[in-house]
């Protein structure tokens, strides 16, 4: 691959999220970048590969760019005009296909590259970044942080996960406790377990001091 293409990708997403401020901003991509690349070096995957994938992971997004997500348009161009073959980009635009979490039927990636990309990527919902990102989606979206009488529906399909209009807490129980699960690589099971422990005392002092216990 051409020398440079990584910092070229780096300014490319820069330039792309700009104006992006849903939890899906330019910080989100650096901060997969980086864990992937993290996860990729303990795991002996191919860095550059995870590097270009996890940088260009959100730029087809189906909620950020709903016109170029069937075709994965921004990325082909990208990797186009930074002259990656075609196999190349084949693999990577399935690595990217396979990081999106639709609730219960997310795939697990073919690859190890892949399942980097995804680890990282999922490790970014949870902990404290996590806590903040989802309350930050919650507000941008109008829902309640949470509401008593409106339970946590713990198997919905793809169409329902994008209807819900769940609270943010239920979210933690719809998907983020389920994360440390569904990741792929001992590297990103270890980050994980730490950081589902800190969501769980979050969330468990959230509900007390609701309750007027704390
Ligand atoms: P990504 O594509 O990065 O995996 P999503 O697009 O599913 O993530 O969501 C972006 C961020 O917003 C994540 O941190 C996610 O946990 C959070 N989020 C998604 N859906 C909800 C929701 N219904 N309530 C609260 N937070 C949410
Ligand atoms: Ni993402």
């Amino acid at each position: 691959m051409q020398k440079g293409i990584i910092d070229q990708a780096l300014a490319y997403v820069k330039e792309q999220f700009e104006r992006e401020y849903s939890g899906h901003d330019y910080f989100h991509t650096l901060r997969v970048f980086r864990m992937a690349s993290r996860i990729a070096n303990a795991e002996q995957a191919d860095l550059e590969l995870v590097q270009l994938a996890a940088l260009l992971h959100d730029v087809d997004d189906r909620k950020l760019s709903p016109e170029t997500y069937e075709q994965q348009t921004n990325v082909r161009s990208f990797l186009v005009a930074h002259g990656v073959d075609e196999a190349t980009i084949e693999t990577i635009c399935k690595m990217i296909r396979e990081v999106s979490f639709v609730g219960n039927e997310s795939v697990i990636p073919a690859t190890l590259e892949g399942k980097c990309v995804q680890d990282a990527d999922r490790l970014d919902a949870i902990g404290a970044i996590g806590i903040a990102r989802a309350f930050a989606y919650g507000g941008n979206h109008h829902r309640l942080m949470y509401h008593p009488d409106i339970k946590p529906n713990l198997n919905m399909n793809h169409e329902e996960y994008i209807r819900s209009q769940s609270t943010t807490i239920n979210h933690f129980y719809e998907k983020l406790f389920k994360l440390t699960d569904m990741m792929n690589t001992r590297t990103a099971i270890q980050i994980a377990k730490g950081r589902e422990a800190y969501m769980k005392a979050y969330v468990e002092e959230f509900l007390s001091e609701w309750d007027g216990n704390r």
